[in-house]
């Protein structure tokens, strides 16, 4: 699988293991950078890999930042990009069963490399489930609209 890789500097050690991990499985790793510890920004590299995979240029996308937070939130701004944090391999799970995510976001400050790696390997393996999934995936696609209906009272 073609897979776009991007983290900051707090990111870097993680990502580093991660595109190590997904060579050596036989994935196409494009590696966005940054490769350095110099201080930069990380929505360059949200932006970066998120452009990539909403181009089509990749499947799939991997962020990392010190908490994933921050680099996700880049990622998400890129139509087309379904960004999730993972922080259990239930989440990961759901976020490709429910979400479709195209791109998985991780924190390098509070995640060990080998619980990222099995968090990877769900979201790289875990198909999207479709059915009443698919219209909510479909919002999220089209973006807001110019007027937001009120909650619904029950939740689905
Ligand atoms: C960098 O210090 C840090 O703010 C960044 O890696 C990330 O955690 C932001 O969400």
């Amino acid at each position: 699988m073609k897979i776009a890789a991007g983290s900051d500097h707090a990111g870097l050690p993680l990502k580093k293991k991660l595109v190590g991990y997904l060579e050596a499985l036989g994935h196409d790793v494009e590696d966005l950078g940054t490769h350095s510890e110099a201080s930069v920004d990380y929505p360059d590299y949200g932006f970066a890999v998120g452009r990539l995979v909403a181009s089509g240029g990749a499947e799939r996308g991997v962020v990392v930042c010190g908490t994933g937070v921050g680099i996700t939130i880049a990622a998400n701004k890129v139509p087309g990009v379904r960004a999730g944090v993972a922080t259990d391999v239930f989440t990961a799970r759901l976020m490709r069963e429910h979400n479709d995510a195209n791109v998985i976001g991780f924190g390098a400050r509070v995640t060990a490399a080998e619980f990222a790696e099995a968090m990877l390997d769900v979201f790289l393996s875990t198909p999207f489930a479709g059915g009443r999934h698919a219209h909510r995936t479909e919002k999220l696609n089209q973006g807001p609209p110019a007027e937001t209906p009120p909650n619904p009272e029950e939740p689905r």
